[in-house]
């Protein structure tokens, strides 16, 4: 299924071409991705190691619920769950990435559980159908690429079953706001209408070739307004956790304490890097 058409703020005549423009990023970075050591997806096919043990504490069971994984880029996240049970599907407006998780499920023997629809995020209810999810799950590095944490909170509302819960690991704003280089804050904390600009033919694994389209647009949401776009849907926050770690060297001051864990070197501030929240529809 692909949606075509102007995005959600059409009239405003910005998002759209945002979104243009951060979709042939993500084009582009597909077949970077696909090869990457970072994402190993051979290794992955051969080691099927399911969904990460912080991730299965968090939501216990998952076998017979329905899933889906918004911004699920090539699948691999979505297809852990397939792993441990789940009916899953997963969204993403990348047709390429799309193409590749379809191809991926079917590599790994899981079709039968796992569904993939191109579709921009801001359609994910009326192209998927409202209340039709146990679990609504976000993995790293999704919200920044969207304008409004509202509008993302009225899609995660929409999608769960009451009852059904969220769970949402992402990039700490604070970690956005900081400059590329230095441990100086560069951006705003709060979400503001005017994204960041970033130009850059690098993305964040290891890369055979760099990217085309290198312009992309990105917004930050403070902490608070990322919780209370989800209070104010009905959601009750389970948990609320930050992170001293990140899985990649976002930051060249980095280290990595532990394989694909990077933190602030020891002795120096530690600063939250991304964090997570579990939320619950109230019924
Ligand atoms: C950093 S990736 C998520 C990666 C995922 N956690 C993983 O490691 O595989 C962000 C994804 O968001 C998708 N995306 C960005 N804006 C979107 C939008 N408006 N609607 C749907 N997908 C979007 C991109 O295509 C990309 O696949």
């Amino acid at each position: 299924m692909t949606t075509t058409g102007p995005g959600p703020d059409a009239g405003a005549g910005r998002y759209v071409d945002h979104r243009a423009a951060n979709r042939a990023n993500w084009d582009d970075r597909v077949p970077v991705h696909l090869a990457s050591r970072f994402y190993d997806v051979e290794g992955w096919l051969d080691g099927r190691p399911g969904p990460r043990a912080r991730e299965v504490r968090a939501l216990g069971g998952v076998a017979g619920l329905d899933l889906v994984h918004l911004q699920c880029h090539i699948g691999l996240d979505t297809l852990a769950w397939a792993d441990a049970g789940a009916r899953v599907t997963g969204l993403d407006f990348s047709a390429p990435a799309v193409a590749a998780a379809r191809d991926l499920a079917r590599r790994a023997g899981l079709e039968a559980r796992a569904t993939f629809v191109t579709a921009d995020v801001h359609d994910a209810v009326a192209v998927l159908g409202a209340g039709r999810f146990d679990i609504v799950y976000v993995s790293l590095g999704a919200l920044c690429w969207l304008p409004s944490v509202d509008r993302w909170a009225d899609q995660v509302a929409g999608l769960l079953r009451p009852g059904g819960r969220l769970h949402l690991h992402d990039v700490h704003p604070l970690a956005w706001a900081l400059a590329d280089d230095s441990r100086t804050v560069e951006h705003t904390y709060f979400e503001e209408p005017d994204p960041f600009v970033a130009d850059s033919p690098a993305t964040y694994t290891d890369a055979v070739r760099p990217l085309i389209h290198t312009r992309s647009f990105e917004w930050n949401h403070g902490l608070g307004e990322v919780v209370g776009a989800l209070l104010d849907r009905g959601l009750r926050i389970d948990s609320l956790v930050e992170h001293d770690w990140t899985v990649h060297q976002r930051f060249p001051w980095l280290v990595e304490a532990a394989p694909g864990e990077w933190t602030s070197p020891p002795g120096t501030p530690r600063l939250p890097l991304t964090f997570t929240v579990v939320a619950t529809l109230v019924p």
